[in-house]
């Protein structure tokens, strides 16, 4: 079952309870005169604002505001409505609802709609000033940015409550605007032909943080613009692509479909889910090599000189998808500090590796940069990529990764035993 469809893209607006919350008015009326699909979301705080009639008559659907009401949950199930649209908008977004959903709360529909989603989430935030500017706010605003939601707004200016400053929410003509060129943006990379169309692909990229106590971790230095900048390279040449990100600043690309992890073991699983019906994984993540051997339950006190800390081995991410996926085209990188190629091979043929692609580290080199320079090594071959930005390096390295791919399918039908990794077209996103 689902709801009646206009040919636009689907938008699921939800409004938390807010002032500002006349304003969404103006807002889904914008969405449908844009040809949009509109289904509006509603907490119980928010329909102390306005009536669920006002959009009724707007978007031509009843408002969803419970999760206990049969006769709607019957029609289209929460679970399924988090699924049907192609971005949800949360505006107004409240201090409360930010909250909740950057602490994973599922008390209500909205919250609930939110976890149980992997679509793009706009929110348009709206407070008082004081309430924006408090540090459990900006820190929860900084966690919802990092996982990929878009924040529109807020504004600054005369509020309801009437002070002056930052938190009005944005106007509706930029949250349309925002949201409907995102839209625009996301159907265009949708369809992509290349030499790629039909594989799936899967990237790791950024750091893992190995827990020490609740607030220390041990890291490696990685701002995730390599792997994201390969993961949309071989999107653009046509391929299904799963980014498995530790945590880094980065927005989720267009068109790709991302999973978020922290720790190494984190990331082998998502890893190793993801590479189920792959053909090929390209391992850009730095993961830590060692974790502590326990995590303390309260924060460790600096009572002694000296701390030791005892470490043990991660498991090494490619090693472990090359013994479950043996036909799998796998790319690895290196960062090297000496003995570049003689590292980069080493690991070619210990980690069962198709390709790899080293680059020199320290000194300034490659961390926190837009630029790098690369050596792709394989069995018989090599080739140096750069030095140049890292878009271009990643698009140089997806050629690359397309051609000795085409190669490898090519022998691998031409192998009588082997199984052919030639898998179906990609899914319909
Ligand atoms: N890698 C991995 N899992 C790990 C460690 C590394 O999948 N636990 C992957 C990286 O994503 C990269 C490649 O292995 O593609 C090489 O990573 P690197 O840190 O250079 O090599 P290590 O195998 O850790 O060897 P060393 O640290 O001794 O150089």
């Amino acid at each position: 079952m689902s709801l009646p469809s206009n040919a636009g893209p689907r938008i699921l607006l939800a409004l938390s309870g807010g002032i500002a919350a006349y304003k969404s008015a103006e807002l889904a009326r914008r969405f449908t005169k844009a040809g949009c699909d509109v289904q509006v979301v509603m907490t119980d705080s928010a329909l102390r604002f306005i009536g669920a009639q006002t959009f009724q008559a707007l978007t031509g659907k009843p408002v969803r505001s419970s999760l206990w009401d049969e006769a709607a949950e019957a029609a289209m199930g929460h679970i399924e409505l988090a699924r049907w649209p192609d971005a949800i908008v949360i505006a107004p977004a409240t201090a409360n609802t930010l909250a909740k959903i950057t602490h994973g709360f599922a008390d209500d529909l909205l919250t609930t709609l939110v976890l149980a989603t992997d679509r793009p989430i706009f929110v348009a935030p709206a407070m008082n000033r004081l309430m924006w500017a408090n540090a459990a706010t900006q820190a929860n605003m900084a966690t919802l940015r990092s996982r990929g939601f878009r924040v529109i707004g807020p504004g600054s200016g005369a509020q309801a409550c009437g002070e002056v400053g930052e938190g009005r929410v944005a106007e509706p003509e930029e949250v349309a605007s925002v949201v409907l060129a995102a839209l625009a943006a996301g159907a265009a990379a949708k369809v992509v032909e290349g030499p790629l169309s039909g594989r799936r692909a899967v990237v790791t990229a950024g750091p893992t943080r190995e827990p020490i106590d609740p607030v220390r971790f041990i890291t490696n230095r990685s701002s995730g613009k390599q792997g994201y900048a390969v993961a949309e390279s071989l999107r653009a040449l046509g391929a299904d692509v799963t980014l498995v990100s530790g945590p880094v600043n980065l927005p989720a690309p267009a068109g790709i479909r991302r999973v978020n992890c922290e720790t190494a073991q984190q990331m082998l699983d998502a890893t190793l889910a993801a590479c189920a019906d792959a053909d090929i994984l390209v391992g850009t993540a730095a993961v830590a090599d060692y974790r502590p051997v326990e995590v303390a339950g309260q924060k460790i006190k600096k009572k002694t000189e000296t701390l030791d800390l005892a470490l043990t081995k991660n498991a090494d991410i490619l090693t472990e998808v090359r013994a479950a996926q043996p036909e799998l085209f796998i790319v690895g990188f290196a960062a090297e500090t000496e003995k570049l190629a003689e590292h980069a091979r080493g690991k070619l043929e210990r980690k069962k590796l198709n390709l790899i692609a080293a680059n020199w580290v320290g000194d300034g080199r490659a961390f926190d940069r837009d630029d790098n320079a690369l050596t792709v090594y394989w069995a018989d071959g090599e080739l140096a990529i750069g030095p140049a930005e890292k878009t271009e390096i990643a698009k140089q390295l997806a050629g690359l990764i397309a051609e000795r791919h085409a190669a490898f399918a090519a022998a691998a039908t031409a192998r009588p035993v082997a199984k052919a990794p030639l898998k179906s077209k990609a899914k319909a996103k």
